[in-house]
């Protein structure tokens, strides 16, 4: 991809908002500015301001701020994804660097239009032929699939099949999916990939189900579409699917870090695919989980049920009180070792001894470790030995670093007098790292005075991200700007003061909650 214009760059930092970019969150007016719960640190009372005179956010109390760019970054956005959300929501021709480069984008972009085109007036001749075709309505009356639901989803018929249309988070269809309507192989068919479709990026439902999931914090994952589609219909509108491959770590970070999913409640079949779904999704999904920065449920169907049949045969409030009772994924884990356990058959002793050892080595010393040796005591007698698994570094303890580093470098580069009470800090997050090194290098080549300057220039090879992370450090918006320089002492104590705290809790990089 090449890299964004620095005109458009501009461009777009002068139409963006940051009210805008906060869409979603709740502000609540306070005169001419909002407040919120800062996002960036434990806040109990609301410390982060929102200006839109100065269209800025700023927290009081950690002192971390962003624009509107550094927002939506902060939520998950990569640099060049934030700059395209704004500029589309202000019709902003984007513009690259390079030319050549350019016209191929250009010449992408059309494609891709040709083809939501295409796929839209696909859509619409299928849904067209749905209600026309008797056995496609008998169908899905049998499935319990309203009209208004079909309507809602944009299912279709061609052929031998129900379409369902695939569509992303957007709404936009880039693909369908064929169900075969009696008994044709293979039961599902789905289209190729293409500019448009990458199958293990895709999120079944994400466009239903992105403001619920926001909302509640909450996100239920099934294997099918049509569990999908009949749960929304009952009223549980915080489910997708990840229909019929692995859970990507790309459709993890869409769930987690763009919709702020919490609780991940993973909804599999019961049957032996429907468990090594489960515990690949585990292996996954183990750093996030044991990060803290997700609580991970497993709810593992009856045998030969899904979700769909499950409200289908006993109603939708059956299925939402499995949900809502769905063991943590240590319970469950540990309910497959021993649940089958015979006491009086040795080796069965032995293979639900090796299934906890493989539990407890993944657990660091805490309280899930401490649950699964207590009832591996109870249960077998006493708890195999396994040496604990490294303390996992949690999502909050990482980011009281990062931003200590982005201080400390910012500190640097904008207050000369800071840098050698500075100097013996240790760096460890990868922008902040480099940016460190690069300095060091710096000062042992070149005069003091020209630190700032040719670290400036230094970073333009660096990527896209990571260039703009750092030149934002290096010339902050004027508000953040005129703050520094107007409380520098200030600024430079408290910096060197979250550095030795920083030390003193955290020796490595890992240390125990
Ligand atoms: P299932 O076989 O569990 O089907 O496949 P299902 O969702 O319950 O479908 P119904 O209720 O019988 O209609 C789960 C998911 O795996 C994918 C589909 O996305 C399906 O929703 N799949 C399944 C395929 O892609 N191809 C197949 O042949 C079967
Ligand atoms: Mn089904």
């Amino acid at each position: 991809m090449p890299r964004i214009s620095q005109r458009t760059i501009d461009h777009v930092k002068e139409k963006a908002s940051i009210v805008d970019a906060m869409e979603g969150v709740e502000l609540t007016r306070m005169g001419r500015e909002y407040v919120t719960h800062c996002p960036w640190h434990e806040d109990r009372k609301p410390s982060l301001s929102i200006s839109p005179q100065k269209n800025f956010a700023y927290c009081h109390v950690c002192q971390h701020g962003v624009d509107a760019l550094g927002w939506l970054q902060d939520r998950g956005l990569t640099f060049q994804e934030a700059i395209e959300r704004i500029a589309s929501r202000h019709n902003i021709q984007i513009e690259h660097e390079n030319d050549e480069n350019s016209e191929r984008f250009k010449e992408e972009q059309k494609q891709r239009h040709l083809l939501y085109v295409k796929r839209e007036q696909q859509e619409k001749l299928f849904a067209d032929q749905l209600f026309a075709n008797r056995d496609a309505c008998v169908y899905l009356k049998e499935r319990g699939i309203s009209k208004a639901t079909a309507e809602a989803w944009g299912l279709g018929f061609t052929g031998d099949r129900l379409m369902v249309p695939l569509r992303d988070v957007q709404g936009r269809t880039v693909a369908f999916t064929g169900r075969a309507l009696a008994g044709q192989m293979p039961k599902y068919k789905n289209s190729p990939s293409d500019l448009l479709y990458d199958k293990s990026r895709l999120i079944f439902g994400l466009d239903h189900a992105a403001e619920s999931i926001r909302k509640s914090r909450e996100v239920v994952i099934t294997e099918g579409q049509f569990d999908v589609i009949k749960l929304h219909q009952e009223g549980l509108t915080n489910v997708v699917a990840c229909s019929g491959t692995a859970l990507s770590h790309d459709q993890i970070n869409s769930l987690v870090r763009r919709c702020g999913a919490k609780v991940v409640t993973l909804c599999f079949d019961g049957d032996a695919a429907g468990e090594k779904a489960a515990y690949k999704a585990l292996e996954k999904l183990r750093e996030m989980v044991l990060s803290e920065t997700i609580t991970l449920r497993i709810l593992s169907m009856p045998a030969g049920e899904d979700p769909d049949s499950v409200t289908q045969e006993k109603g939708v409030d059956v299925m939402k009180e499995m949900i809502a009772s769905a063991p943590n994924w240590v319970k469950w884990w540990l309910g497959r070792e021993l649940g089958k356990v015979n006491l009086e058959d040795i080796e069965s002793v032995q293979v639900a001894e090796r299934g906890v050892k493989r539990i407890l080595s993944v657990l660091p010393v805490g309280g899930q470790r401490a649950y699964v040796e207590r009832r591996a005591a109870e249960i077998l007698g006493q708890a195999p030995k396994v040496r604990p698994a490294a303390p996992v570094v949690t999502k909050q303890e990482r980011d009281a670093r990062k931003w200590v580093e982005r201080r400390a470098v910012r500190c640097y580069l904008l207050l000369p007098q800071s840098r050698d009470s500075l100097r013996g800090m240790t760096f460890e997050v990868p922008p902040y790292y480099l940016a460190w090194n690069l300095i060091l290098y710096l000062e042992a080549s070149v005069e003091p005075g020209l630190v700032s300057a040719v670290f400036g220039s230094a970073i333009r090879s660096l990527p896209e991200d990571e260039f703009h992370e750092l030149r934002s450090l290096l010339s902050p918006v004027p508000e953040v700007l005129s703050h520094i320089r107007n409380n520098a002492e200030r600024e430079i104590s408290d910096t060197v003061e979250s550095i030795e705290r920083l030390s003193r809790k955290t020796p490595t990089a890992g240390a125990t909650p």
